[in-house]
């Protein structure tokens, strides 16, 4: 191939009147249909519809493609793109690569509880790198939908419940899939999706509508896109389903008002995966052309592969329905990010790179600090951990232990082989001298099968175990567990019980694994839970009884060390839960953020909520243990009062007063005790992670100023700033206790 970057070769910075003029030279030579075909992403699987890619492609059809992870292949079209079509447009290839490509990262849930925004920049670097060296241009990520339900099963994809978080979180994927220059050619595009309010489905159920206030969009929702567009993301994906009714990727009041006339957003919008043409299913469109209409006039720029806008665009625009000027307006920043990429001049790969990329030994090795970060220890007590390392004889049971693919996680690349390190080969490889042995005990498996596990397995799957093969291997595990001194159980959920299709009614422990642990914990022997999941999970029984619980999530590919370097007090865990962990599945939606009631909190005449089990969480938003102790104290407020509009500084000391070296995250909260719209009884405002020696303490110091004091009003109908008094709580996690408080004076 020709034209392929070599290292050292000067990057492109082209100004912006450069890439206009680039642009409008462009859409000069090109025909209504190769403008069009701009708009239309093209499916390159074989599960894709519509016509042949290469045929699309040739014609000038095809703006991007999709489902396709093959390098060669990548080429292959791109020549036919560059080399046969008609004005020569390189394509776009597109992939899920969400978090990591051949080096797999903890999934995004879990580097949210890192609370550390460099674990998600400096993962998703790595994954850009190994996506860009296989030939990819375009990730669809970072996910940004803020979950407070954990029935629903793409909250394993996002940052969890809170904004503020989520907005931190969301800044730092986009530098790390970017970078600051998009002709870097080890980064890729990022795209902040879903847009908007995919994760408050009804129920939990995921695609079901979302009724949502403006004020809960904007106050909740929709901060963390925010964050995504000023840290300068490319691109966008509307979501799925109705938002008040009206679908989101036909919404203009997203695409047009919030995203580019508010937010002053300059790239471009696909929709999700058929979701074009799904809008006539979804009773929004009269018939597929009418889809494209509304797609199009709502300001949605690429059709993901309903093929529903190469259709019907042409003969829009001839009916006098559309015009060229509005194919236009849609094509420019997709052609626009073509350019500022350098694709023009770099459309083809090194066919020998990735392999080298992928060997880089500092891939691995983020892999591993990055799950470490990660973890969040639930429970410790009587100082069960760390274990000594002189243990002789450990039980590893759980179907969970020696499952590469439930602790890589949901959201592999199409076709990735699983290679992690899993927590069974972990602890093997920490306990050399002793004796590690392992029993799955039965399987788990979804009730319903997921459509996913099909595609990915080829559509074949193992048949399920019988009552009696699942009775001999719990049988098997408890004799296992019997013979050793120790016990580590790994438990939780597969990979493909959280993520797209993947909500459930209950956050029991599926399957008999709860039984299990009973039955081992009979046994007497200290026990130590590993959860490997992407979702909360009501582990009461654990919660009381275990005296070890570690919550691994879907760590990835260096999981398994990881976990070990975890037990065996190799690394102190410091990370602090992203969400709430509700005692039923029935509890949810449960978040830390709720609003005040008419009765006082506590009070014995109206509470609790419900009289047959306490909705507080089993464990709170912000909450994680370390191997040491932590004390905050002298909280300080530059001000008493401060007028609207103006700033004050917060401060507080944070020492470790244990024995060992640790991490603790301080956590600001505030809350607006009066105003014109009721305030959440507590908001997240700022958080840093800081490593602390024995004795050590440091002063960490927040700012609040009218970004975090502000909020949408559902009475003014617009974003204000209030007088009125403030309650501000600093600690270790929601449930702060330090507290001081301050005025705004008008
Ligand atoms: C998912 C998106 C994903 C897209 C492309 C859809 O089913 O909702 O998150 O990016 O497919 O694979």
């Amino acid at each position: 191939m020709t034209n392929v970057m070599k290292p050292g070769m000067a990057r492109i910075f082209p100004s912006s009147t450069e890439v206009n003029e680039r642009v409008e030279a462009l859409l000069k030579r090109m025909s209504l249909e190769e403008k069009i075909g701009q708009l239309n992403q093209v499916g390159g699987a074989e599960f894709s519809p519509g016509p042949k890619a290469e045929d699309q492609i040739r014609r000038g059809g095809a703006g991007s493609v999709l489902w396709l992870n093959n390098t060669t292949r990548f080429n292959e079209l791109q020549k036919i793109a560059v080399e046969e079509s008609p004005s020569g447009i390189p394509l776009l290839f597109a992939l899920d690569v969400i978090h990591g490509y051949r080096t797999i990262f903890p999934v995004p849930l879990a580097m949210a509880s890192s609370w550390d925004p460099a674990v998600p920049e400096k993962s998703q670097s790595v994954a850009a790198r190994e996506a860009r060296a296989a030939g990819l241009h375009w990730t669809f990520g970072p996910m940004l939908d803020i979950a407070r339900d954990a029935r629903w099963g793409r909250i394993v994809e996002g940052a969890g419940e809170d904004p503020y978080l989520g907005a931190a979180m969301a800044a730092a994927q986009v530098r790390g899939f970017q970078g600051d220059d998009l002709s870097d050619p080890e980064r890729v595009l990022a795209c902040a999706k879903h847009f908007a309010g995919y994760g408050a489905a009804d129920g939990g159920r995921d695609y079901d509508p979302v009724y949502l206030s403006e004020a809960q969009l904007r106050n909740t929702y929709l901060p963390p896109f925010e964050a995504a567009v000023k840290a300068g993301v490319a691109t966008f994906m509307s979501a799925y389903m109705d938002l008040n009714n009206v679908p989101a990727s036909a919404n203009r009041f997203l695409l047009r008002q919030v995203l580019r006339q508010e937010w002053g957003f300059e790239g471009f919008v696909v929709s999700d995966a058929f979701a074009v043409g799904n809008l006539v299913i979804q009773g929004h469109a009269r018939d597929r052309r009418d889809a494209a209409l509304r797609g199009l006039k709502a300001g949605l720029n690429m059709d993901m592969s309903s093929y529903t806008y190469p259709e019907n665009l042409a003969s829009l625009v001839a009916d006098g329905a559309l015009s060229e000027a509005e194919i236009e307006e849609m094509a420019r920043p997709i052609l626009a990010l073509k350019v500022k990429m350098g694709l023009f001049e770099q459309p083809y790969v090194n066919e020998n790179l990735l392999e080298q990329v992928v060997a880089r030994p500092e891939h691995r090795q983020m892999a591993r600090w990055a799950a470490q970060r990660s973890m969040v220890l639930l429970r410790n007590e009587g100082g069960l951990l760390p274990l000594k390392k002189d243990l002789q004889k450990v039980a590893v049971i759980g179907p969970l232990a020696d499952s590469m693919e439930s602790t890589e996680g949901s959201w592999m690349v199409f076709g990735h082989k699983p290679a992690a390190v899993t927590v069974l080969q972990g602890i093997r490889a920490r306990l050399t001298g002793a004796q590690v042995t392992y029993a799955p005990g039965p399987e788990i498996r979804r009730d319903i099968p997921s459509w996913f596990e099909g595609a990915m397995a080829g559509f074949t799957s193992k048949p399920a175990q019988t009552p009696e093969e699942g009775e001999a291997a719990f049988q098997a595990a408890v004799e296992t567990a019997r013979a050793a001194e120790l016990v580590v159980m790994v438990l939780g959920e597969t990979d493909l019980m959280a993520g797209e299709a993947a909500s459930r009614a209950s956050l029991d422990l599926p399957g008999r694994q709860e039984e299990l642990l009973k039955a081992v914990a009979g046994l007497g022997k200290p026990i130590v839970l590993v959860l490997l999941n992407g979702r909360p999970l009501s582990v009461n029984w654990a919660a009381e009884h275990i005296p070890a619980i570690l919550e691994a999530w879907e760590p990835g590919s260096e999981g398994g060390h990881a976990v070990a370097d975890i037990l065996f007090g190799d690394v102190n865990p410091g990370g602090k839960l992203p969400v709430s962990f509700p005692r039923k599945g029935s509890h949810a939606p449960l978040y830390y953020a709720r609003n005040l009631t008419h009765s006082p909190e506590g009070s014995p005449m109206y509470n609790p909520r419900y009289w047959d089990g306490l909705p507080v969480p089993l464990y709170p938003f912000g909450y994680g243990l370390s191997y040491t102790t932590f004390e905050f104290s002298n909280l300080k407020v530059s001000a008493p009062q401060v007028k609207v509009g103006g700033s004050l500084a917060v401060s507080v000391d944070v020492t470790n007063s244990g024995k060992v070296t640790g991490d603790e995250v301080a956590q600001l909260y505030i809350h607006q005790r009066w105003g014109s719209d009721s305030r959440p009884l507590r908001e997240l405002k700022g958080f840093e992670r800081l490593k602390l020696q024995p004795g050590e303490t440091k002063t960490v110091t927040f700012h609040l100023g009218p970004d975090e004091l502000r909020y949408w009003s559902t009475n003014t109908g617009g974003w204000i700033q209030e007088a009125a008094a403030f309650d501000i709580w600093v600690g270790a996690d929601s449930m702060a206790k330090l507290h001081a408080d301050f005025e705004i004076v008008g």
